[in-house]
């Protein structure tokens, strides 16, 4: 593939992703709400970085796993989403909070709006784009 070539989110791709967020999962720290999440995102380059729910004592300030994600992917220098993947142990599809919705929206492009696949414990699963789940958002770029 050429350097320059749009990255195409094949199957494989995807795959890919679901494994990296189930595995973040499985250091899900969520002992307040024994609510396991784990996500991983896929950035322009086909970099992959994850991240899982960190809770706090101080419940306020626990983080959510899809902004642990992102923050390790801005970290390393990226700033363009393509994919997010995030895999909660809610029976039914639980989709990403306000608050992540709000800063993946940041690192989405106007060409290419993030796409975004949440998965259940059950397996059942959604795919949206990032303006399908937080349309007319709050920008100022
Ligand atoms: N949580 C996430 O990690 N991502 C979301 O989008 C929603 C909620 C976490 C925060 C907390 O640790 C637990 O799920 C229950 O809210």
């Amino acid at each position: 593939m050429a350097d320059n070539e749009p990255i195409e989110l094949t199957l494989a791709l995807r795959e890919q992703l679901i494994i990296e967020a189930i595995d973040a999962q499985t250091n899900a720290y969520c002992p307040y709400s024994n609510f396991a999440v784990g996500a991983a995102v896929l950035t322009e380059d086909g970099s992959i970085f994850k991240g899982c729910n960190v809770e706090n004592a101080s419940y306020g300030l626990t983080i959510c796993a899809e902004r642990n994600a992102i923050g390790a992917a801005v970290a390393a220098g990226h700033l363009n989403l393509l994919l997010v993947v995030v895999v909660t142990s809610a029976p039914t599809v639980a989709r990403p909070c306000g608050a992540c919705r709000q800063v993946i929206g940041e690192f989405s492009t106007r060409e290419r709006p993030t796409t975004i696949v949440s998965i259940a414990a059950s397996g059942e699963s959604a795919v949206e784009t990032i303006n399908d789940l937080l349309p007319e958002r709050f920008n100022l770029l």
